[in-house]
């Protein structure tokens, strides 16, 4: 997502300073880059779309004097990337530039109700809110921080923001909840920044600010103080002793794990999405003669698991299709009337494109769900939404599966509603337990990792291994598959378990290792008897189960519990992470780089 950094110094510019951190935060993935400088009550802003080597080309990043400024590099959440989008964003009178990492909920209310007081708005962000917000605060008497902290307490979702304001432009103000924010403490400067990279070369002396704090930056220090009541904490600095490379990944080994365990936030953006672009899409979904789901990798399986969810909720039957076979398999069939729901991650991959491509020439209608902002994708798409999981680095897609989910099941939900499919006590228990997911995922990673790492260690000479789900979990089984294959280089099989029998049961000998997902939902009866069938030949049964589900715990060799009561179409989200995690720990225990599996492209270009 967005990277920030802000730095006061005691006797140097801040421009070059701010040019170099925001490069050490390019790892994190952007498409524009800005900063503002303050130099006594002057206030310099440059900023544009693109790389900062593109920008700073243009514009001179170095180039301004003061010694106290703000620098941002933008991933779009709201609005394409361009220079009007691109932060810090100001306020009417350019007094106040504001940066932001996160997604504002409720802005568009906050939009409207500044536009009739008579704010001007120049961009198409979420952040600019921020601004005009504070300067209501300014404009009613309050001083710069007290300003910001009526701003924020104002804000749903997440946010980091840094400020800075030429009526007092001694100092730069902070505040976060749920996006990260640290501060670097040096004997001549001061820094704030998304993560500790930015300014680890410069001092690795560090304090993390937590969730709900405000942070007044300035010349002769630092305080913090809670956003709901103004109360002042102390916190020492603390010595940083991780090498750069460590640093970007946050103290993980690698990205993969750092990934995965920034699913619970990811998802949490995901409950953040922009109202009229879902009623948008569930429009379009409702009026369509026929849909396809079409993806590559890790997104088709997102797309079978939503063809459960639109059938079992919405009562539509959609077509999930590898995107690779689409225009073989259908592209002489599609019309007017199809509708083409494609989903990908990077918005880039060739072979999704080109299944979009003939589904364009034959007036179908496209529909787009991806990570990246203007990426091809979205530029074709009558509609798409942003999937809000931010840059995903390891070749491994992560989070980039259950966000998927996450946005394909609330298309589901909305439309269910809208049919009047189900009930409204249904309704309202999915939307409880679907706003319950972000704490559920945190919770299996936090209590189940060990776990797993264990069971990866027992099984990591296991030549290959079967995975098996019914219904909806038969996506999560493929899926599962796919990540062990991929980057442990574990040749799996998954199947429907159903259709085991009729062919893949003839390689069980005993011991060999068969992974079943089992959540307690429709399909229990049938799975236990696919248990059986295994185990009678010598399987190794490993289960995914509900927490407390004596059964199957009597039957499996092994099992790792995933939390009660989800609604079965909600499953594959929390039943996916221990077999993300048993993929990621078979491939450290056989000794390979999780990050970059051979041969393997984070985006597929080529058909
Ligand atoms: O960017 P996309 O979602 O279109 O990518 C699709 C696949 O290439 C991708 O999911 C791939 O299968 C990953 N390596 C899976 O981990």
């Amino acid at each position: 997502m967005c990277g920030i950094f802000g730095c006061i110094l005691k006797d140097r510019d801040a421009a070059p300073i701010i040019h170099s951190a925001l490069k050490r935060l390019e790892y994190r993935g952007y498409d524009s880059v800005g900063e503002a400088v303050l130099h006594g009550t002057n206030l310099t802003i440059k900023k544009d779309e693109g790389k900062i080597d593109e920008v700073h080309a243009l514009h001179n990043l170095d180039d301004i004097a003061g010694r106290i400024g703000i620098g941002h590099t933008r991933w779009a959440t709201h609005g394409a990337p361009s220079q009007i989008n691109a932060h810090p964003h100001t306020d009417c009178n350019g007094q106040i530039a504001v940066v932001h990492n996160g997604i504002i909920e409720n802005f568009l209310g906050l939009r409207r109700e500044l536009q009739e007081r008579g704010h001007a708005f120049r961009s198409k962000t979420d952040t600019e809110i921020v601004s005009h917000l504070i300067e209501e605060g300014i404009r009613e008497g309050l001083t710069l921080p007290e300003a910001v902290r009526g701003a924020v307490g104002r804000l749903e979702g997440s946010y980091t923001v840094a400020v800075v304001s030429v009526l007092e432009p001694d100092k730069i103000v902070c505040a976060r909840k749920e996006s990260p924010l640290v501060l670097g403490v040096a004997d001549d400067a001061l820094y704030c920044a998304s993560d500790i990279p930015a300014f680890l070369p410069l001092t690795n002396m560090a304090v993390i600010v937590n969730d709900g704090e405000l942070v007044v930056l300035h010349d002769k220090g630092y305080e913090i103080r809670k956003i709901a009541d103004g109360t002042t904490i102390s916190r020492e600095p603390e010595v940083i002793d991780w090498t750069p490379e460590m640093a970007e990944k946050q103290g993980y080994p690698n990205f993969m794990l750092k990934e995965i365990h920034e699913q619970p936030l990811c998802l949490r953006n995901t409950l953040r999405l922009q109202e009229q672009y879902l009623e948008l899409m569930t429009t379009f979904l409702d009026r369509a003669g026929e849909v396809f789901l079409v993806a590559c990798g890790t997104s088709y399986h997102a797309c079978l698991a939503a063809s459960y969810m639109f059938s079992k909720l919405a009562m539509l039957a959609t077509h999930p299709v590898i995107a690779s076979e689409f225009v073989e398999q259908h592209g002489s069939a599609v019309n007017i009337d199809s509708t083409i729901l494609a989903v990908s991650q990077s918005g880039e991959t060739a072979d999704t494109l080109a299944a979009v491509g003939v589904s364009r020439q034959r007036a179908a209608t496209i529909l787009g769900l991806t990570n990246a902002i203007d990426s091809t994708l979205t530029r074709i798409s009558r509609v798409y939404i942003c999937q809000q999981s931010g840059p995903e680095i390891g070749v491994a897609a992560t989070k980039t599966f259950t966000s998927q989910l996450s946005v394909l099941s609330q298309l589901a939900l909305r439309l269910a509603k809208r049919r009047g499919k189900i009930s409204h006590e249904e309704i309202e228990d999915l939307e409880e337990k679907l706003e319950q997911i972000p704490d559920i995922v945190e919770k299996i990673i936090k209590s189940r990792e060990e776990d797993v790492k264990r069971l990866a260690m027992k099984y990591r000479d296991k030549n290959c291994f079967f995975f098996l789900g019914r219904g909806v979990s038969s996506a999560s089984a493929l899926e599962g598959r796919l990540k062990l294959l991929e980057i442990a280089y574990a040749p799996s099989i998954a199947y429907p378990a159903g259709e085991s029998k009729h062919g893949p049961i003839s390689l069980i000998q005993p011991g060999f290792p068969v992974v079943f997902i089992c959540p307690r939902d429709g399909t229990r009866r049938t799975i236990i008897g696919n248990i059986m069938e295994m185990k009678a030949r010598g399987a190794s049964i490993i289960a995914i189960i509900e927490e407390g589900d004596k059964e199957i715990k009597g039957l499996a060799d092994e099992y790792i519990e995933v939390t009660k009561g989800l609604p079965e179409i909600l499953s594959p989200i929390p039943y996916v992470i221990p077999l993300q995690l048993f993929a990621y720990y078979m491939a450290v225990a056989r000794g390979h780089d999780p990050d970059r599996p051979r041969n393997l492209a984070k985006s597929v270009t080529v058909q």
